[in-house]
C-alpha cells in the first residue's frame, strides 16, 4: 500500500493532478469579471444552446424514422426544428469562432481551447454533410451521387462511401455526434480551468502586444 502512496510520474499520478484543478469554482463560478457583460461572450453559449436543441431534436427523429419525418404534420415540424437548429448553431459558431479570433482567445494558455473549438468545427461541418445525406428525399439523393466523385478522386470513397445509406446515416446519429459532444465538453471544461479570456489591454504597446496582464 505504502508503495502505491509514493508512486509518481504514473498516468493515474497526471491525471490526478490534472483533476484536481478543477474546483466547485473554476466548474461553476458564481461571478466573472465585468467584461463578461459583453455580448462577444455570449456567442459561444448561444451556439450551445442551439447544440443541445439539435441533439435533442435529432434524438427525436431517430427514433420515429424516415417515414415519420416526411409524413406532415409533428414529424415534419421536429424536422424543421432540426434544420433551424443546425443554422442557428452554425451561425453563432461563426460568430463565436470569428469573435474569437478578434480577441486573440488563444493567448495566455487557451491554445488547446483554439484547437478543441477548431476541431469540433471540422467535426461539426462533416455532422451536417453526412444529414444532409442522410433525409432520404431528392435532395440527398443528388448529393450522394454528385459528391461520391469527389470521395472517389480523393481515394477514400471505398470506406467512406456516400452512396451507402446505413453508414451514412450511422456516423450521422451516433458517432459522429458523439465525437462532438465530447469535444465540445472538453472545450468548455478548459474555458472552465483557464477562466474567460481578458480583453486586450487599451495599449498594445505596453505589453509587446501579447496581451500579457
Ligand atoms: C461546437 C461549437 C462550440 C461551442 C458549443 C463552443 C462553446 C464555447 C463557450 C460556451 C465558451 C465560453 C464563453 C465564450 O467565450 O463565448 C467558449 C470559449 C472559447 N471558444 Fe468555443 N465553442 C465552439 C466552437 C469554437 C470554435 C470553432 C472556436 C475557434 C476555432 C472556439 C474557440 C474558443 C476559445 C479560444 C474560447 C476561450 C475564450 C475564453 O477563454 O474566453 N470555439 N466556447
Amino acid at each position: 500500500m505504502s508503495s502505491r502512496k509514493t508512486a509518481q510520474g504514473n498516468w493515474t499520478a497526471a491525471l490526478r493532478a490534472r483533476l484536481e484543478d478543477f474546483t466547485w469554482d473554476s466548474l461553476l463560478p458564481t461571478e466573472q469579471p465585468i467584461y463578461v457583460r459583453s455580448v462577444v461572450y455570449s456567442f459561444g453559449a448561444l451556439t450551445l444552446g442551439s447544440l443541445v436543441l439539435v441533439v435533442a431534436s435529432g434524438i427525436v427523429l431517430a427514433a420515429n424514422g424516415p417515414f415519420w419525418w416526411q409524413t406532415p404534420g409533428a414529424g415534419v415540424f421536429v424536422r424543421g426544428l432540426h434544420y433551424w437548429g443546425v443554422q442557428a448553431f452554425f451561425f453563432f459558431m461563426i460568430l463565436h469562432l470569428t469573435a474569437q479570433f478578434f480577441m486573440g482567445s488563444w493567448r495566455l494558455g487557451r491554445a488547446g481551447t483554439w484547437v478543441l473549438g477548431v476541431l469540433s468545427f471540422a467535426v461539426s461541418v462533416i455532422t451536417a454533410f453526412t444529414g444532409y445525406l442522410s433525409r432520404g428525399d431528392f435532395f440527398s439523393q443528388w448529393n450522394q451521387v454528385q459528391s461520391k466523385d469527389a470521395f472517389n478522386g480523393a481515394g477514400i470513397g471505398g470506406w467512406f462511401n456516400v452512396l451507402n445509406n446505413g453508414q451514412i446515416y450511422g456516423l450521422h446519429i451516433a458517432v459522429l455526434p458523439a465525437v462532438l459532444v465530447v469535444l465540445v465538453t472538453l472545450h468548455l471544461l478548459l474555458v472552465r480551468r483557464h477562466g474567460v479570456v481578458p480583453p486586450y489591454p487599451a495599449d498594445h504597446q505596453s505589453d509587446g502586444g501579447e496581451g500579457k496582464r
